[in-house]
């Protein structure tokens, strides 16, 4: 599609968010059949639950806008997965498994704020005052996520420590 205007590049950025979350939402299973840490496999199940939302809230903001829910590849989302399905063959350790999982889910979470903090500012800008909103309900889950997960990392880091 040619980017000329504003609504186009927003519209472009919607279809490349829906394309990874749609990765990401079957990208979780494996991720969480490889975590140890209960509180990690309770963590990526219920951002997968909350993933289910985020697509659909991205329905219903095509839909505000008259325009087809259609993904559009994202090459930075299948590069971040790539990179975690090859690192997570790469473990056997369930304790080193747990931290690789930590981060590799942080990297995708951080894709994610960039795109929605954007989207959002977009939104905004065009006027599009209902998918600003539904656009930061996502984000906000989005930040939640990343926090829950920077909290798992330091717990255990404050386990090692005292082991
Ligand atoms: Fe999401």
């Amino acid at each position: 599609m040619t980017i000329e205007t504003l609504d186009d590049l927003f519209l472009h950025t919607l279809k490349d968010v829906l394309y990874a979350e749609r990765k990401i939402l079957k990208a979780l299973p494996k991720m969480e059949r490889k975590a140890t840490d209960t509180k990690l496999k309770a963590a990526l199940s219920s951002h997968r639950d909350e993933t289910e939302d985020h697509i659909l809230r991205l329905e219903d903001v095509f839909e505000g806008l008259g325009k087809p829910a259609r993904g559009a590849k994202c090459d930075a989302m299948v590069g971040l997965l790539e990179e975690a399905e090859g690192l997570m063959a790469d473990i056997s350790d369930p304790e080193v498994m747990d931290a690789a999982i930590i981060s590799l889910a942080q990297a995708v979470e951080h894709y994610e704020i960039a795109r929605y903090g954007t989207l959002v500012a977009w939104a905004k800008q065009l006027g599009q005052t209902k998918a600003a909103g539904l656009l930061k309900e996502t984000l906000d889950q989005e930040y939640g996520a990343d926090k829950a997960l920077s909290k798992l990392a330091e717990k255990r880091l404050n386990a090692a420590a005292a082991a």
